[in-house]
């Protein structure tokens, strides 16, 4: 038999070869699936740190349904709003090619869905694999309406390292032990900065060093010698995160549904909006082990939850005599100190793409982005609307344009009906003043001018963005997330950028791919893309505080030529402002 191969005529193997080649190209096609789901946005009464809050869900899950999808898939997600707020859900890192329509970021792509109506989203995952998750983009809803969505490869492809022999998801979360949307509101009408979360949550529970907690932490089993994959998402609203999981190390291999070299780490930052997925080998003495996330907190005089929620690692050897002795209480790791920048800094150093990429080395659009807080003078300073710092209004920007979100119509909606008046395209590409960004600034320019102002970009750009944080009210890292895209992180450093010879040390090589990415404290980082997605995209400060408050503007990508380059039309079912 095994002559057979040897004596088959080099034709035939040529047509045996194509066939294959035919047959599994028709076979990707077979194999790509669609999801048919149906999402009830409602009410649900749920206990966490001893008190029952009706807390706005998916379904009644918190969080919500996971979506288990595979690279090429499709999913239709009919949104049914039985709860009292608007809302929009946003699938964030889902490139929505020429797909503005299901992107979801309301009075941007959509008008929310009122309660009593319904939108079904409609979109295909292409070239992205890893995790992302989904979130509500409507005020502060996303508190609790979030879940994951996690990209397996195509049937048949495998990871690029060792399959796991589980996988696991850890949403990490900020649980108020209040309405978040009251939060919100109060700090709307003060000016002051909102109250901080009451706890974080691994999967919506906030593990042991909480009150009334401990009977439903989160517990993850493992064989001993076994490596499982997490991936670990920051759903949290206003805080960027330390996450360790005590005596263990972990080996990142990607992050924003991108794949990365693999990299070993003991902390892993994440900012909101931001994934890393991480494999673990349970190579320690068996017995059980806390898995930890606190603040990484850069603003300077800001009060911040400063608590710490665990889940446990449980290696299933160990569970028998625990149980009997009960007394041996997971171990501890160790977290990095609140403000612990050079931990965040050389995790981020660390994350590089898997292979060599294809960056763009020239530019058409060389655009720089001063990112921060900003006050708003008070006629009536210290009167109760004015409770920010000295009497003033909490407010944000970029490039002194606080963006304030349309309210009858939809940015995109708008853009497609030609309808004016919603917004201008004036978006200046440069701060319109230089000044020293992260000196001692003069308090002339703390007030920015608010603004629905959009920047124009030609299909197929190639884009460069440097986000220059300031020190206006206070350095701070803003976890900046850009809809529609991937970008490479090309560069990032402290203090004031520097074209000349900050510019000779990006890695057009093998930077990481992400969707979100941290301005640095006092610093900066540099972005670059190809604008090939047409349509209005969001990009904005991942901490919703930030957000309100103005740190976004938006870019309008031009159709360019044909059908393939141009944004498809409408669903029907899209609602209306
Ligand atoms: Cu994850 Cu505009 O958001």
């Amino acid at each position: 038999m095994e002559a057979y191969n040897l004596t088959v005529k080099p034709w035939c193997s040529c047509l045996l070869l194509g066939l294959f080649a035919v047959i599994t190209f028709l076979s990707s096609f077979a194999n790509a699936e669609t999801h048919y789901h149906e999402f009830v946005i409602q009410a649900k009464p749920v206990k966490r740190l001893c008190r029952i809050h009706n807390i706005i869900t998916v379904n009644g899950q918190f969080p919500g349904p996971a979506l288990e999808v595979r690279n090429g898939d499709s999913l239709v997600i009919k949104v049914v709003n039985i709860a009292q707020y608007n809302i929009t859900l946003h699938w964030h890192g889902i490139r929505q090619l020429r797909n503005p329509w299901a992107d979801g970021p309301s009075y941007v792509t959509q008008c929310p869905i009122r309660p009593g109506a319904t939108y079904t989203y409609r979109f295909t995952i292409i070239n992205q694999e890893g995790t992302l998750w989904w979130h509500a983009h409507s005020e502060w809803l996303r508190a609790t309406v979030y879940g994951a969505l996690n990209i397996h490869p195509k049937w048949g492809f495998p990871y690029p390292f060792s399959t796991p022999t589980q996988e696991y998801t850890i949403l990490l979360g900020e649980w108020f032990d209040r309405n978040p949307m009251d939060v919100l509101k109060q700090a709307l009408f003060t000016g002051a900065a909102p109250n901080v979360s009451d706890a974080y949550t691994i999967n919506g529970q906030p593990g042991d060093l909480y009150r009334c907690s401990s009977k439903e932490t989160v517990r993850i089993p493992i064989e001993s010698g076994e490596t499982i994959l997490l991936r670990i998402v920051n759903s949290a609203l206003n805080q960027e995160l330390f996450f360790t999981i005590a005596n263990h190390q972990m080996t990142v291999v990607g992050v924003d549904a991108a794949y990365t070299k693999p990299f070993p780490t003991r902390v892993v930052m994440i900012g909101p909006g931001q994934t890393t997925n991480v494999l673990l080998t349970a190579d320690q003495p068996p017995a059980h082990y806390y898995i930890a996330a606190r603040a990484y907190n850069t603003a300077m005089n800001a009060p911040f939850d400063n608590t710490t929620t665990t889940a446990i690692l449980e290696y299933k050897s160990a569970s028998c005599s625990t149980k009997k002795g009960q007394s041996s209480r997971p171990i501890l790791p160790q977290l990095p100190a609140y403000n612990d920048t050079a931990t965040a800094t050389a995790f981020n150093a660390g994350l590089k793409s898997l292979s060599q990429v294809n960056v763009p080395t020239t530019i058409d659009e060389n655009l720089f982005f001063t990112v921060g807080l900003g006050l708003n003078n008070c006629t009536r300073p210290n009167s109760p609307r004015c409770q920010g710092p000295n009497g003033t209004r909490f407010t944000a920007s970029i490039n002194n344009v606080s963006f304030v979100f349309p309210t009858i119509n939809s940015l995109m909606q708008a853009y497609y009906q030609g309808v004016p008046g919603i917004f201008t395209t004036d978006f200046p590409p440069v701060p319109p003043i230089q000044f020293n960004y992260t000196g001692n600034v003069n308090r002339g320019l703390w007030q920015p001018v608010p603004g629905t102002k959009l920047y124009k970009l030609k299909y197929g750009s190639k884009v460069q963005i440097v986000f220059q944080d300031t020190s206006i009210v206070t350095t701070e890292d803003h976890p900046i997330h850009l809809h529609g895209y991937q970008f490479y992180v090309v560069g990032s450093g402290f203090g004031n950028f520097n074209p000349s010879t900050d510019t000779a040390k990006f890695n057009f090589i093998d930077p990481p791919q992400r969707n979100t990415i941290g301005s640095n404290p006092g610093g900066w980082v540099a972005i670059r893309f190809v604008a090939d997605n047409p349509g209005i995209w969001l990009l904005h400060c991942h901490l919703d505080s930030h957000l309100r408050w103005g740190l976004a503007m938006a870019f309008l990508v031009e159709n360019g030529v044909g059908q393939s380059q141009t944004v498809i039309p409408p669903p029907a079912d899209l609602p209306q402002c």
